[in-house]
């Protein structure tokens, strides 16, 4: 047997042994990323097969914390993208400005940069009074990094920058104080963001949502797990809800493409049809 078909082996006896054990499936991430991962966090580890890590991660519970963090890649920063935040304040915000009130779900929201953007254009919009912002992730540990909405100081410049080139017209320093090394981001726009885990492989429906953001997490996922989530994705936006991808995704070629018209091509801005089915429920494609 070469040397390819032992790791494939070991990257099954792996994930098998995480959703026995956690109930956290990795069968259907794209394997070569996900393999990249493994291999990263055994180096790390100073391990030499992939193996090593199943007993470990069978009995140390906190072992398993650190692992996932390994394996979840939570690169993020404020106003990503900045252009995408440009069409969503002159394509979206007219149309969100039609509801009374507001529910917007950050799906994949890692270490929180990107809810906090959002806090701020709903503020400068004047709509976050009136929204309740979910903010999900699997990973525990970044999750708690959003909730503290505390970022490095020397990230703040690029931070900034994005938020100039997205439109912003405000002295971007006005919504975070300095604390030595770090900016700590002003209160007022937590408060109408809750904070929980919400894993996209086996979690379901929790609520009517008026725009969905799923930005970089698809990437990481195969055709069947993309799929689910589009379906969960339809499942929770209410009729004409919006959902927003990350610039390297796309609902086209995906089992819920006919449901969505193309509010920006470029910045994957979709919204639903007046007319839209869900042709799929979730979990009749995904096992
Ligand atoms: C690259 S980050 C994207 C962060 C942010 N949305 C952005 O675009 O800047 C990908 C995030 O997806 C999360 N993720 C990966 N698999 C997930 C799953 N099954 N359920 C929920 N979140 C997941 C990771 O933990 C990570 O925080």
């Amino acid at each position: 047997m070469n040397k390819n078909d032992l790791t494939r082996i070991e990257i099954e006896l792996l994930i098998d042994a995480i959703k026995k054990r956690y109930g956290y499936d990795f069968s259907h991430y794209a394997q070569s990323s996900f393999r990249r991962r493994v291999e990263n966090r055994l180096n790390a580890l100073g391990l030499n097969t992939i193996s090593d890590l199943i007993p470990r991660l069978m009995h140390d519970e906190l072992f398993f914390e650190d692992v996932l963090v390994g394996f979840s890649i939570t690169v993020t920063e404020m106003f990503r993208d900045p252009k995408f935040y440009r069409d969503i304040r002159t394509i979206v915000i007219p149309k969100l400005k039609t509801y009374p009130y507001l529910k917007i779900w950050h799906a994949g929201c890692a270490t929180g940069e990107e809810i906090y953007s959002m806090a701020i254009l709903l503020h400068e919009e004047g709509l976050l009074e009136q929204t309740q912002i979910y903010a999900t992730d699997f990973n525990n540990t970044a999750l708690k990094t959003a909730e503290r909405g505390i970022y490095p100081l020397d990230d703040m410049e690029n931070h900034a920058k994005n938020y100039y080139e997205a439109g912003g017209a405000k002295e971007f320093s006005e919504y975070y104080r300095t604390q030595y090394k770090s900016a700590k981001l002003k209160g007022f726009l937590k408060e109408k963001i809750t904070f929980a885990n919400h894993n996209l492989v086996t979690d379901g429906v929790f609520g009517e949502m008026h725009m969905i953001i799923c930005r970089n997490v698809m990437i990481y996922f195969d055709k069947n797990l993309q799929d689910r989530a589009y379906s969960l994705f339809v499942e929770s936006l209410i009729h004409r809800g919006f959902l927003c991808l990350g610039t390297k995704d796309t609902v086209a070629f995906s089992i819920v493409s006919e449901n969505f018209e193309i509010l920006a091509k470029r910045n994957k801005i979709f919204r639903l049809l007046p007319n839209a089915k869900l042709r799929n429920r979730i979990g009749e494609k995904h096992a």
